[in-house]
């Protein structure tokens, strides 16, 4: 090897640090080979170069050594540090080597959830179809509250004290006169107060009632709906809730008006829907026990405004006329999702939501 330090300068140092120098430098490759970690190779790197080195006990013994004895350690010195930056990137080389070599991952492969997603309950889903198709046909959304007044939810309605609706066995009555509305007609009476022809909204909400069976429960949701303005007729009741039911169950839906009582609509309607259970491909219903053989559902109830009703709330209704009506969520997601209980939708079983 022409760079021999111990040659180099022609200056022998001294038998017993020469060789112990010759030695270091023929054994210092294959120590830092040997070792398999960064941090082993650095363990090594310190013996022969940190404070207590072997190469740096040797330089010390150098203290009074000419200058080309010390010119040959430092061009030892010069080749360890070389050595082990060497052996440092032969190690990260092996180590990205592994890497890529390592049974692959698949990226293209799906996720793994840790907890199932949640969405919406079909309850909300539906009162957001309903909203959005009358917001399409121009009516804005209204609020109204849950406690209510007996009179907005009974008396400017025109029930008479004595309705059975009014009874202890068919409301929830709290203190001073205040019950569970008990439908969301009270928004009529309290947007119809304060707002001036003409207007046309829905008011989404939950209302509360003494029942509790397959088709009842003691809360529930409406939306209801009231549009009042000069020369508004049964024709444009039609024409609105025709639209609805069509766009929710499909422009072939047949849909049919018939006659029933409210006592705060004159003359009311019951709107029913061709069944959606025994529908067959050419369109014939042929009777189901949902639609108790009849091939009809009802899905909603409505009639024009009763005059009496726009003058408690200060309308004039020689000047104008309303149509309203109430549609039940709950109904309309037992339709569209055939859901047999209605108690179904309050148990929040995720078996059951997750289908939705
Ligand atoms: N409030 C009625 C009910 O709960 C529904 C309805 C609303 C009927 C508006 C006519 C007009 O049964």
């Amino acid at each position: 090897m022409s760079s021999h330090p111990s040659r180099e300068g022609g200056s022998d140092v001294g038998g017993g640090i020469d060789a112990a120098l010759e030695e270091l430098r023929a054994k210092f490759p294959a120590r830092f080979a040997a070792a398999t970690t960064e941090q082993a190779l650095r363990d090594e790197n310190a013996k022969i170069l940190g404070k207590k080195g072997e190469l740096t006990a040797i330089l010390k013994e150098l203290g009074k050594a000419p200058p080309e004895a010390r010119r040959a350690i430092n061009v030892v010195k010069q080749e360890v540090e070389r050595g082990f930056e060497a052996a440092l990137a032969t190690l990260a080389k092996a180590r990205r080597d592994a890497d890529l070599n390592a049974r692959p991952y698949d990226l293209t492969l799906p996720g793994r959830l840790l907890a199932p997603l949640g969405h919406k309950h079909p309850i909300s889903i539906v009162r957001e179809e309903i909203i959005d198709v009358f917001r399409d046909l121009g009516f804005a959304v209204h609020d109204g509250p849950e406690v209510e007044l007996e009179e907005n939810n009974f008396t400017k309605l025109g029930f008479p004290p004595d309705h059975p609706a009014t009874d202890m066995q068919d409301s929830f009555w709290t203190t001073g006169g205040h019950l569970l509305r008990t439908h969301t007609s009270n928004v009529q009476v309290r947007a119809m107060s304060t707002h001036a022809p003409p207007m046309a909204f829905i008011a989404p909400g939950t209302v509360y009632r003494r029942d509790n069976d397959v088709t009842h429960s003691p809360m529930f949701h409406q939306v209801e709906g009231f549009l009042v303005d000069e020369g508004v007729t049964f024709a444009e009741l039609k024409g609105v809730l025709t639209e609805f039911a069509q766009r929710l169950y499909g422009g072939d839906t047949p849909v049919r008006f018939r006659p029933s009582y409210f006592p705060f609509t004159e003359p009311s309607a019951e709107v029913d829907i061709g069944c959606v259970f025994c529908k067959q491909p050419d369109g014939r219903r042929t009777g189901c026990a949902m639609c108790k053989g009849s091939g009809w559902i009802e899905i909603l109830g409505s009639g024009m405004i009763h005059p009496v009703v726009l003058e408690n709330c200060g309308i004039d209704a020689e000047k104008y006329t309303g149509f309203a009506f109430g549609i039940g969520v709950e109904r309309v997601a037992i339709l569209r999702y055939r859901v047999p209980d209605i108690r179904m939708l309050f148990e929040n079983d995720p078996r059951l939501l997750a289908q939705f």
